[in-house]
């Protein structure tokens, strides 16, 4: 019976046990053969020596060759206290080469100085690694953890279709042309959004599914184009009680996957004040340093950039950096400036407390109780660094929570291992959207506006607020979700809200309208984004990390080198043409 090399210890000092696995490296020390055989589960020494029969196939193995070895466990005269088989080796007694490698693109070793676009063409190789095979079978683990908890929690698990509708998720879709339906297309699923609430209304009461997502956007560190989400729905529920089985499955997560305690409930913020807060509506807490509002410290400020800001209803918001002052030079602040510029504000003042005096930017231009009143407002203290912007509300909140955000990190305030969770809650229903000239759901437009707000959808869209939440674990939106609208009366406020004609909204979701005229509970739920999450629990800041065949930020596939062309026959049946400028493109 074949034995996992990292189980064996000095309990089976004396055994014989079969082995299998990969040569990860191999050295000759005093004419005997030391070999680092590995499989899954880690490594085991094998020793050959120099009158065993099979010396000379072993001295001829290359790195990465697949064997199989039966031998004796002994104890190891050097034990290595770095893996888990370290006190005992094995003596072998046949060793059988199954398959030969080439030699490597690039070594599997923690250590590979390999190009990620590198490893990425040779996935398979990468997966080897203990880096990259230890994060999928974390995510393995949650997978687990999650079907395991909601299933004991009366949740169904239901696959929902992959060939579908457009979804009104917000991003582009990806498009499936049909080959029987010529010149019509399905879309991929932004998510099983739909489909989760016909279930709802199909008496499911409650369901999940480990559900993959396409959705067409611009690629970031924390974005694929194809993406898994830990996808939920219930009937008769209120946002407590999505929020709380919610909490309890990522408690449980964490205990089982990485065997830390999360303390239940989790912190509610409401999203104005993550805004004004923190910058962001997904704060991450692991540090303090808050925006701090000093508009009115300058209501009668004669600096003219400061006036002009505010004659147009702008604010000042300012970022104390603790004790900082000394160590930033007039450069590197001028790089916090070209930093904060990338969000669109105009310049970044700054003011140093050193030695009871200030300095700095402003400080000639700033009268005296400005500056005492920003030293008493702000709590200063010897040795900080005042940074500030003046400019639209979106405008500051955005730079300095994005600036809040790097001097974070650059500055080291965050603690390895350390988790911060919290519900960011009571969104604004809609945002106006600069491009289309007029309001957008926040969510989608099936989010239940909050009762008080039903009635001023349409006149007063701007202050209406939703019953939508978004778990957010150390700065990322780790899940979101809402109540959803279960009456026609607000659903056809909600798209006239939206700007869409009764026909407009017949013709996009008809067939869903039409199913909860059909006896609808009230229902809600959530999405977690199950990759995100896995990047969180790996402590890793790249999602591709977590994905055992991730797409590039160019949304290929190094692999298999796709998306590609395809057979002009396969065009021709779906009645497909490409424009010239394409091909040549
Ligand atoms: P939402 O669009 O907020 O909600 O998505 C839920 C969660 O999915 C993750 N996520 C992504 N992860 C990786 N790559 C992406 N491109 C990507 N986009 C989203 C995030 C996010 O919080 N149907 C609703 C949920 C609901 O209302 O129940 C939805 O999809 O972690």
């Amino acid at each position: 019976m074949r034995q996992e090399c990292a189980s064996l210890t000095l309990e089976q000092k004396g055994q014989k046990v079969v082995l299998y696995g990969w040569i990860q490296k191999k050295r000759n020390l005093g004419g005997m053969i030391f070999l680092d055989l590995r499989d899954r589960s880690g490594i085991v020494q094998l020793i050959v020596r120099p009158e065993n029969s099979y010396y000379n196939l072993a001295s001829s193995l290359k790195s990465e060759s697949v064997v199989k070895v039966v031998g004796t466990v002994q104890e190891r005269e050097s034990k290595n206290e770095r893996i888990a088989s370290g006190e005992i080796e094995i003596e072998v007694e046949e060793l059988i080469l199954l398959n030969s490698a080439k030699d490597l693109p690039f070594e599997i070793s923690e250590h590979t100085t390999a190009l990620e676009d590198t490893r990425l063409k040779y996935r398979y190789l990468d997966i080897r690694r203990d880096e990259i095979k230890d994060k999928l079978i974390t995510r393995h683990k949650i997978m687990m953890a999650t079907r395991n908890f909601l299933s004991d929690h009366g949740f169904i698990e239901v696959e929902t279709p992959i060939l579908c509708l457009s979804t009104p998720e917000g991003a582009r879709d990806y498009l499936v042309p049909s080959r029987i339906n010529k010149g019509k297309f399905y879309a991929l699923p932004q998510s099983p959004q739909i489909f989760k609430q016909l279930l709802m209304i199909g008496g499911m009461e409650k369901y999940f599914q480990i559900a993959k997502c396409f959705r067409d956007e611009d690629l970031r560190a924390d974005r694929q184009p194809e993406f898994t989400q830990i996808d939920m729905e219930m009937s008769f529920v209120e946002e407590e009680d999505v929020m709380s089985i919610t909490e309890q499955l990522i408690a449980h997560i964490f205990q089982e996957v990485k065997g830390i305690s999360i303390s239940l409930p989790l912190k509610r913020m409401k999203y104005v004040d993550a805004i004004g807060k923190y910058g962001s509506d997904k704060p991450d807490l692991r540090f303090d340093m808050p925006l701090e509002e000093i508009t009115s410290i300058f209501k009668e400020t004669e600096f003219s950039v400061f006036q002009n800001v505010l004659q147009k209803g702008g604010i000042i918001n300012a970022l104390v950096v603790k004790n900082q002052a000394a160590n930033y030079s007039r450069k590197d602040i001028d790089k916090l400036t070209e930093f904060v510029k990338k969000y669109r504000a105009t310049g970044l003042a700054w003011l140093k407390y050193q030695d009871n005096a200030f300095s700095g930017s402003i400080q000639k231009v700033v009268k005296e109780e400005e500056l005492s009143a920003l030293k008493e407002q702000l709590r200063l203290e010897d040795g900080d660094l005042i940074l500030i912007v003046a400019d639209q509300p979106s405008v500051v909140k955005t730079s300095l929570g994005e600036l809040r955000r790097k001097l974070g990190h650059d500055l080291g305030l965050i603690q390895k291992g350390d988790y911060k969770l919290l519900w960011v809650v009571d969104f604004p229903s809609f945002e106006y959207s600069e491009q289309e000239g007029r309001y957008v759901a926040c969510h989608h437009p099936f989010t239940s506006p909050k009762d008080e707000d039903v009635d001023k959808l349409k006149s007063d869209p701007g202050n209406c607020y939703s019953k939508a939440y978004d778990i957010v674990i150390n700065g990322y939106e780790a899940g979101g979700g809402s109540i959803r609208i279960h009456q026609e009366e607000v659903q056809e406020k909600m798209f006239e809200a939206l700007g869409f004609t009764k026909e407009e909204a017949q013709e996009k979701f008809g067939f869903f309208l039409e199913a909860f005229q059909y006896g609808t509970p009230p229902h809600g739920g959530l999405a977690i984004g199950l990759d995100r999450l896995t990047m969180l629990l790996t402590e890793t800041d790249n999602i591709r990390d977590v994905i055992a065949f991730p797409k590039t930020a160019s949304a290929s596939d190094l692999m298999s080198n796709c998306p590609n062309v395809v057979d002009p026959k396969q065009l021709e049946e779906l009645a497909i043409s490409i424009t010239k400028e394409e091909k040549e493109g």
